[in-house]
Parts: C-alpha cells; structure tokens; sequence
C-alpha cells in the first residue's frame, strides 16, 4: 500500500490536483475517505454508511465491485496475456464487439472501443463526417455530450464552454423535442448527424415525447443525416431495456456507450455503428488504423464489459430497473405531494429527477430568491448536502438544470434502499418548507461561500 497521512489523506490531492474541488467538498460537508464499496452502499473511513443514489453518473449498474467482474478482471490480470498491443487483432475485443451489437439490434454491426464518452463522442464526429462527406454537427439544446472539444462544440451551457473556445465550426442546435425545428434544420442538408441522448440527463432528465425520437429518425433518414443516439447514462439497462432506444422503438446508425460498459473498473467506451459507416472510415489497407486509441481493446476493459454484461443479464437487472424506477417515482409523488417546492417528480427506469420549484410563500420566497442570487446551484447544492450530512444519502444536481436532483442508484438497489431514500428526500423537503434549521444553515453556508 502507498504511504499517505491519515490524518490529512486529501493534502496531496489539494496541493497536486485540484484543491479547488477539495473546497467545494468542504463547504458541501462531502469531503470524506470511503474505504469499503458493495452494490448499492459505500462505508467511510469515519464509519459512516452511505446510500449511493448517483451510481458516480451511472457508472454503477452493476453495483459497487461486483465480485463476478472483479473475479473477471482479477483472473485476466493474473494471466499475463496481451493485455495492450495495438499489433494484434484481440479476441475479447471482438467477443464484446459481437455481444454489444446483438443486444442492440437494428443497423448496429460494428463497435469501435475507446476508453471515455466524451472519446466516444470524437469518434461519432469524425464518423459521420466521413461517411456522409458533410460537414456540420447538429444538436439539442441543454445537450451534455462531454467536455473534450468537440463535445464541447455541441454543447450551449456556458458552464462548460465559457474559456475553451474557439470550438468546431459548422455545428448547430435546435430545441429538444421539437420535430419542427429538427427538420427545418435538416432540410439544409448540412448536417452528417444528429447527436442526440434519448433522454437528457443532465438537463433536468428530460423525457421527449413518445414519437419524437422516431420522427427524428425519420427526419434524418429523409435528409441523409445520421442519427446518432448518447446512451452514455441511458444504457446498459439503466432505462430498462438495454437501450433507451429500445423504450422509444428507434433504429439509430450509431450509439455512444460509456460509463457501466466498464464495471466500474476499467475505463471503456464503445460506439456501435452500421458497418456501412464502419467501412467508409477503414475503407482501404492504407486506412486500416486511420481511427484508434491506444488503450481502446485492452484486455482488462474488454473482460470488464463482458463481465459486465453476464451480471446485468444474468441477474436480469433491466426488469429490475424498470420496476424499482416505476416505484421510486410512486412513493416519491406520494411522499413529496403537497409541498409547494417540489415540482415535478419524472424519468425512466433508473433515471429519475425530483424538480424544485420557487416558492410561492413570501416567507421562503426571501431566502430562495435571495440564496439563488448568491449562485444558481446555491438551494439544490443545500439539499445534496443536507441528504448526504444527515441522511447518508448521495445524490448530486442535474450539470445543467440545478433546479434538479438526480437519483440514479445501482440497478441492483434494494426495497429498503429506496424506502430510506425516500424518508430521507421527504424529511430534508419537510425541513425547507419549515422554519425551522435548513434556512439559518444556508445562511451560515452562504458566509462560506460568498466569493465562489
Ligand atoms: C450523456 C453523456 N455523454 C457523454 C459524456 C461524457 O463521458 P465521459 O465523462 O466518460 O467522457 C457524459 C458524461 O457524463 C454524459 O453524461
């Protein structure tokens, strides 16, 4: 083991790495040592037990160090294969390859591995550029699609973009869910793709219609566009089904997977294609490596997923996402009703938002709109950490929409885990509707945090 203080185990990463993000942890009370992670619940060093309802942005699907993919990548590690190359054409890689395209059906016949979303975004670009010999990139408004730069082109939330540009030329947007605008846009014939997450998660979880995807595509189909679906949080069964794509009966020509294709363990991605699109970037011996990535095939990812992929079946997790999403958005509408801040309670599987709303109340109205005036994440940011302090519960805000709270626990999450997350969700809004301690905290928290 490497030799750290205990005492002060976050020194090193405030002086070497970010302490900026070591300050923000303080002020939210978050920034503690876990030691010990399984399923759905993680321990820390001071003993405390946390309930995790973010899944590190649905990583987790399998739960926290599933003992079947660490024995995976265990036994492959205890090998000493080939695990890095890039001289050899890897047999996992292809097993995985096969598996993912099967379980994702329609046109998808080709997977190119890489070891990031944002990567697997890259890749989607250059793609679709090749394949259609069209320059521009089309997207949806509020869309999170990574922070590399071509992601970042693709994106409006100045959040993310404000000091990196200048980005990609030849990109646009158009309004989620609006099959109007998309085909104003398409009849250009500008645009190679559509990047799309089916259900966008960091702008508030938010559902399309029901036939908007399938209009999408249709729309693309009719304007030589490719529809290329982000289901970097959506799939591996989060939703449900293996893909949200399935849920809304869509076809897309490429799909961007991340996140829980690793286990939680081994950094992977994987962009499914048509192997039409596949062979118009290696169309030649001369352009048989014109797209890779170091790291994209090695062995432990690959086993991961595969790994991953046997757990997620096997314990049938996609039913079990479908039904404990539609009862964890039940009791939370019966727990949370009648309290005027909490808006809307939605999403898929699960992928679930609590929405807040403003109060109506001049005497919550003051210190909301007051607290929201010091930073716009400032009253949501009081319920992360007001769950995590006092109810050991993790969660984090929509990167786009502060106004949401996220829950997107393991698929493998328990009865009681949700029973415990919604009293603990139902007290802390019962506490800001209150007078009573959740207003003078954010008062003592905004004196902390005046000059973020
Ligand atoms: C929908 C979506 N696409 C792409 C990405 C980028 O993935 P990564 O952080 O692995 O680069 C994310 C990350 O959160 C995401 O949520």
């Amino acid at each position: 083991m490497p030799t750290i203080d205990a005492a002060s185990p976050v020194t090193g990463y405030r002086r070497g790495v970010n302490p900026q993000w070591v300050r923000l942890l303080d002020v939210l009370g978050m920034n503690v040592q876990y030691t010990h992670c399984a399923g759905a619940e993680l321990q820390t060093a001071d003993g405390q037990r946390v309930l995790d309802f973010l899944s590190g942005y649905c990583v987790h699907n399998a739960g926290h160090n599933h003992p079947k993919i660490v024995a995976a990548v265990a036994e492959e590690l205890g090998r000493g294969g080939a695990m890095i190359l890039q001289s050899h054409a890897g047999d996992l890689a292809g097993a995985l390859a096969e598996r993912l395209c099967r379980l994702a059906g329609g046109r998808l016949g080709r997977a190119f591995f890489c070891s990031s979303g944002s990567e697997g975004i890259e890749t989607a670009i250059k793609f679709a550029r090749a394949h259609t010999g069209r320059p521009g990139l089309l997207s949806a408004a509020g869309a999170f699609h990574g922070l590399t730069s071509g992601a970042l082109a693709l994106m409006d939330h100045e959040l993310w973009t404000r000091g990196f540009g200048p980005f990609l030329p030849e990109t646009a947007r158009v309004p989620f869910n609006d099959p109007r605008a998309l085909e104003a846009a398409l009849a250009t014939q500008r645009f190679a793709a559509f990047i799309v997450e089916p259900i966008q998660a960091e702008a508030g979880i938010r559902l399309p219609d029901p036939h908007y995807l399938v209009t999408a595509q249709a729309l693309c189909r009719r304007h030589g566009t490719l529809l290329v679906l982000d289901e970097v949080q959506t799939g591996f069964y989060r939703t449900g089904p293996f893909l949200a794509a399935h849920y809304f009966g869509v076809e897309p020509d490429m799909v961007v997977l991340a996140k829980a294709l690793s286990g939680g363990l081994i950094p992977s991605a994987a962009v499914l294609m048509s192997e039409a699109i596949s062979d118009s970037v290696y169309d030649s011996l001369k352009r048989a490596v014109v797209h890779t990535s170091t790291y994209s095939e090695n062995r432990l990812a690959m086993r991961a997923g595969l790994a991953t992929l046997d757990v997620l079946e096997d314990s049938r997790l996609g039913e079990r996402a479908a039904a404990m999403g539609e009862a964890l958005r039940r009791r939370l509408r019966e727990a949370l009703a009648g309290h005027e801040m909490v808006g809307a309670v939605r999403g898929l599987g699960l992928l679930c938002g609590v929405e807040f709303a403003p109060p109506r109340q001049l005497r919550l109205k003051l210190p909301f709109e007051m607290f929201s005036a010091i930073h716009p994440a400032f009253f949501g940011k009081m319920v992360v950490r007001r769950l995590f302090r006092e109810h050991g519960v993790l969660t984090e805000l929509c990167g786009n929409d502060f106004r949401v709270l996220k829950a997107a626990p393991p698929l493998v999450v328990e009865e009681r885990h949700l029973e415990a997350f919604v009293s603990a969700l139902r007290a802390v809004v019962e506490a800001m509707h209150g007078a009573g301690d959740f207003w003078s905290e954010a008062l003592a928290l905004a004196r902390r945090v005046v000059d973020v």
